[in-house]
């Protein structure tokens, strides 16, 4: 391992707001730089931050004595060193985090997120190359494309970064041959065909030698240029595109230090906004006008994409956290349920169904993906027939939300893409881990021709017909456990005192409405939220529903609590040890699960995640059914009178 803070890594995020400070005059240009392992990224990066004399006079001193000490002959520095700063990365010879640096010319200032080019990290790869405006898709002149170079070009693509740089490197290894540079581009030029890469610009240089990155080289005299910087210098920004769309402006916080004043604070995403301007908050459709455009250096005659201001409005509507301010003339849509694209970034793989949480905009809502209707094969492009998403697979799938929210297609033809309201990200509710990375492709018809009906007869006055307040007494454990007895006595107790239940039972609505449903992880997902379904219609209708289910995952547990009114979910524990439900084995089930007849068996080599909070936990081996289901009546009443 070695010393020394002379690695650009040390600088933190202060350090840029800071540097792009001191730069503000100049328009930035964030890009990405992507290729395989080897290529030379780490030393082109070097190069680009010496060139720009961005490196600091100690961090430059460091180098040159560590490039000698390392052994790098000659007068050249290894640039490599500079950034390949990280002791992990070095030792296994490759890039595994995204590392933002920065630099400037006199023209303009840069952002480039160093990507890694280990075929395991698209994720970071996306990550990197989501706010993009340009990459850099490095090739080897020795190995010309490569699998790893299609791959990232692909996602570029599909990420919608509309310029992209073909630099053939390591040309002074091929002796500057015109001819190996010249296949290399007709060769990518057919990919980039194939898959809708409409341009790019290609370029021959020396990261390590310095040909054609600031300056034209002599060595190769056939190719006219520009160079790389002058390209990065020149090439149009996105921003500018942005700031020719309607206006859109997701709500990040909403700004209320007293009763007269209600900001509405975020980043244009696109267009442009004054006071007066006619808007539209979005999912709910209220109209109202600008009043006033708030920064911190005072109020502005018009603002676009890019700023970050505060709005407030000429009437007090509803607007808050998440919302979508848009022009009123030309919204965007709404809808819950869409088509969109899924690169999968976690090891564990997709499970259709299963709630998590979309990130879009600056909006999180529950959502579910179902099964892929096909993933890709990013060498051949081929649509392949799979089940699920595994590690960087890229599938095509449909995903519905709890509710609607505002979104634009990613893609909108050819030069327009949508980021802010065509991307979002999917983040696992237990772990918090963002575990895939989508673009909306388009809204289901269905989801937006389907509306709410809306009926008279309330589930207040449902309730309020049966005297009592809906519940639902969610009995979960595993199979044997008890759950269908004791349901059961505690229902007859309540059938006794007069009230109004259902109980749906695991076994008998496995024999009709799910019958179509196996015991994999999706078809259990699958069977609790029907179940979910069905029992807060019978809350609706003002039943005290109960059901035996082993619903052996917790995310689908709180999917069903989340359905229901606060305090309407009672989740009853039926808590008996594994070996006690073994020993009982009433249906002969775990015999056959144990001799391997009976695959998928909860407990055996399916999981039980048990309830860490239930609001009733029943210890079957020291609380006999009978006892157990009067515990849960009297918790039952107790809560209903207190209700009440
Ligand atoms: S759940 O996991 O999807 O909630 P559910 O409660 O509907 O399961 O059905 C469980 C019942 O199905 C068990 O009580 C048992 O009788 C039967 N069964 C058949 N195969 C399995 C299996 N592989 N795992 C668990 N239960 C099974």
């Amino acid at each position: 391992m070695r010393e020394g803070s002379y690695v650009t890594d040390a600088l933190i995020a202060s350090d840029i707001d800071a540097y792009l400070h001191s730069h503000a005059h100049k328009s930035l240009l964030r890009f990405i730089t992507c290729g395989s392992v080897d290529d030379g990224k780490s030393t082109l990066i070097g190069r680009l931050l010496y060139d720009s004399k961005t490196i600091f006079e100690d961090q430059l001193e460091a180098l040159e004595a560590d490039s000698k000490r390392v052994g790098t002959q000659g007068q050249n520095i290894d640039f490599a060193l500079l950034v390949d700063g990280l002791a992990a990365e070095r030792e296994q010879g490759i890039t595994i985090d995204v590392a933002y640096r920065f630099f400037s010319t006199e023209k303009r200032k840069f952002i480039v997120a160093d990507t890694p080019g280990h075929e395991q990290y698209t994720r970071n790869m996306v990550t990197g190359a989501s706010t993009a405006d340009l990459a850099v898709i490095l090739i080897d002149a020795r190995k010309g494309v490569l699998t790893q170079t299609r791959r990232h070009s692909y996602l570029c693509h599909l990420i919608g970064i509309r310029h992209l740089v073909l630099a053939v490197n390591k040309m002074d290894l091929v002796g500057y041959d015109q001819p190996t540079y010249d296949a290399i581009v007709a060769d990518y030029a057919a990919f980039a065909e194939s898959i809708g890469i409409a341009a790019f610009t290609a370029l021959p240089i020396s990261g390590f030698a310095g040909d054609n990155i600031t300056t034209l080289s002599p060595n190769t005299p056939w190719y006219a240029g520009p160079t790389l910087i002058e390209h990065l210098e020149t090439v149009p920004l996105e921003v500018e595109a942005e700031q020719a769309k309607p206006f859109r402006m997701a709500v990040q916080w909403v700004n209320r230090p007293n009763l007269d004043f209600r900001g509405f604070a975020g980043m244009i995403a696109s267009g442009r906004v004054a006071p007066g301007d006619k808007i539209r908050v979005l999912p709910s459709g209220r109209t109202s006008s600008i009043e006033r455009i708030v920064t911190a250096d005072g109020d502005l005659p018009h603002a676009v994409a890019g700023q970050s201001v505060t709005l407030t409005f000429a009437d007090e509507i509803d607007c808050s956290r998440g919302d979508v301010i848009a022009a009123a003339g030309s919204p965007p849509q709404t809808a819950d349920q869409f088509e969109a694209t899924i690169v999968w970034m976690a090891e564990e793989p997709l499970l259709p169904g299963r709630a998590l949480w979309l990130k879009s905009a600056t909006r999180t809502v529950s959502a579910t993906v179902q099964a892929p209707k096909h993933a890709v094969d990013v060498n051949t492009m081929a649509k392949l027939s799979v089940k699920t998403l595994g590690l960087n697979d890229i599938g095509v799938a449909e995903v519905y939300t709890d509710r609607d929210i505002a979104f634009e297609p990613y893609a909108d033809g050819h030069d327009s893409i949508n980021k802010e309201l065509g991307g979002f990200i999917l983040i696992d509710k237990i772990t918090n881990a963002t575990v895939a990375a989508g673009m909306i492709n388009f809204a289901l018809r269905r989801s937006q021709n389907v509306h709410w009906q809306a009926i008279d007869i309330t589930r207040e006055a449902h309730a309020r017909i049966k005297g009592q307040n809906p519940k639902l007494l969610w009995f979960t454990g595993l199979s044997g456990s008890g759950k269908s007895t004791i349901a059961n006595l505690v229902e007859k107790k309540l059938h006794a005192l007069g009230r109004h239940s259902f109980l749906l039972d695991g076994d008998n609505i496995r024999h009709g409405l799910n019958k179509d449903l196996d015991f994999s992880d999706a078809g259990r997902i699958e069977n609790i939220r029907r179940v979910g379904e069905v029992a807060k219609l019978m809350t609706d209708a003002g039943l005290i529903v109960l059901t035996a289910f082993i619903s052996p995952f917790r995310v689908e547990r709180a999917l069903v609590r989340n359905m229901l009114p606060a305090g309407e979910f009672i989740e009853v524990f039926v808590d008996t040890p594994l070996d006690v439900a073994e020993a009982r084995d009433v249906k002969g089930l775990y015999a056959k699960a144990r001799s391997g007849t009976l695959k998928n068996f909860t407990g055996i080599d399916s999981p039980y995640e048990a309830p860490v909070t239930p609001e009733i936990r029943i210890d079957t081996t020291r609380e006999s059914p009978e006892a157990a289901a009067e515990r849960i009546v009297e918790h039952v009443m107790g809560v209903w009178s207190y209700d009440l």
